[in-house]
């Protein structure tokens, strides 16, 4: 034993389609299948240092070591969700300090990205995908998918952000654990179509190359956010024991709260619904 991990084994194809053909498609400039991986954000942060360019994007069909939210893991068995990384970077060339380089990690940006990931998974499956702030995709209050990005620098190569999707596609319902925090789904058990990886990364991939990490929602985008937002008019349990009533996502991307009947407004952190939907 050497204790070195094994070097990521790329594939040539990905659902039966050779890799560049994907690349060509969804005109992308670079995509990297592998069969397996720590993390796929691991390796798309490794090849944004290097300079990979915005849309660069990394699939596994395995992670070792996924990673959730808040330093939870992220586990799927091999083949059965979608999970990939997208390299994103800002429109406009920097010019400030190298501390404003840092491109915001605002949290509307994951909520883009989840909004892109709604809509392909809600057209792919047929049933309405909602929103739970921050990161949480939801078929009938279970999570279906989550989103993780994470912003660096980048050193000489610039600010870049890998925005991470995991989506739970063919799971049944004796998949999931028995320990798990919160109800868990996936397309196939809860859509009205049994949809494929392949038709969901075509209706994914080209949303998220329009996202810009350095631009605002569009006001449909907003709009839309609110109409999917699972948590708006809930009772919730916030991460310091106080309970409040959610009011909906904010125009900068924070959750609206009433909590001791003072509206607030939380920027990161988990919110748990108690109780029955509104
Ligand atoms: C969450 O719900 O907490 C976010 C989950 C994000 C999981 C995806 S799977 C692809 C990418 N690689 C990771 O290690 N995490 C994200």
């Amino acid at each position: 034993m050497t204790g070195r991990l094994p070097e990521p084994v790329e594939l040539e194809r990905w659902e039966g389609v050779p890799v560049e053909q994907w690349r060509a498609r969804l005109d992308v400039p670079r995509i990297i299948a592998l069969a397996e991986t720590s993390s796929t954000s691991d390796v798309a942060r490794a090849l944004a240092e290097q300079g990979a360019a915005h849309g660069t994007t990394v699939l596994a069909e395995h992670q070792s070591a996924g990673r959730g939210r808040r330093g939870r893991p992220w586990l799927a068995r091999s083949g059965q969700s979608l999970l990939l990384t997208v390299v994103l970077r800002p429109l406009h060339a920097h010019t400030g300090t190298a501390a404003s380089a840092r491109p915001a990690l605002r949290p509307l940006l994951p909520l883009r990205v989840g909004l892109a990931a709604a809509r392909a998974c809600e057209t792919a499956c047929g049933r309405p995908v909602r929103l739970k702030w921050p990161n949480d995709l939801l078929i009938d209050g279970a999570k279906v998918g989550g989103v993780l990005c994470e912003a660096a620098l980048g050193g000489s190569a610039g600010p870049y952000v890998v925005a991470g999707i995991g989506i739970n596609v063919t799971q049944r319902e004796e998949d999931w654990p028995t320990d798990l925090d919160a109800p868990a789904t996936s397309l196939w058990s809860a859509g009205t179509r049994r949809p494929g990886r392949d038709e969901l990364l075509t209706l994914l991939l080209p949303a998220m190359v329009r996202i810009r990490p350095d631009q605002d929602w569009t006001d449909e985008e907003y709009r839309e956010i609110m109409e999917r937002d699972w948590l708006a008019g809930r009772t919730v349990r916030l991460e310091d024991g106080r309970t409040g009533r959610a009011t909906g996502v904010r125009p900068d991307g924070g959750l609206g709260l009433e909590v001791d009947r003072r509206p607030i407004v939380i920027h990161a952190g988990t919110v748990r619904p108690i109780g029955e939907a509104p």
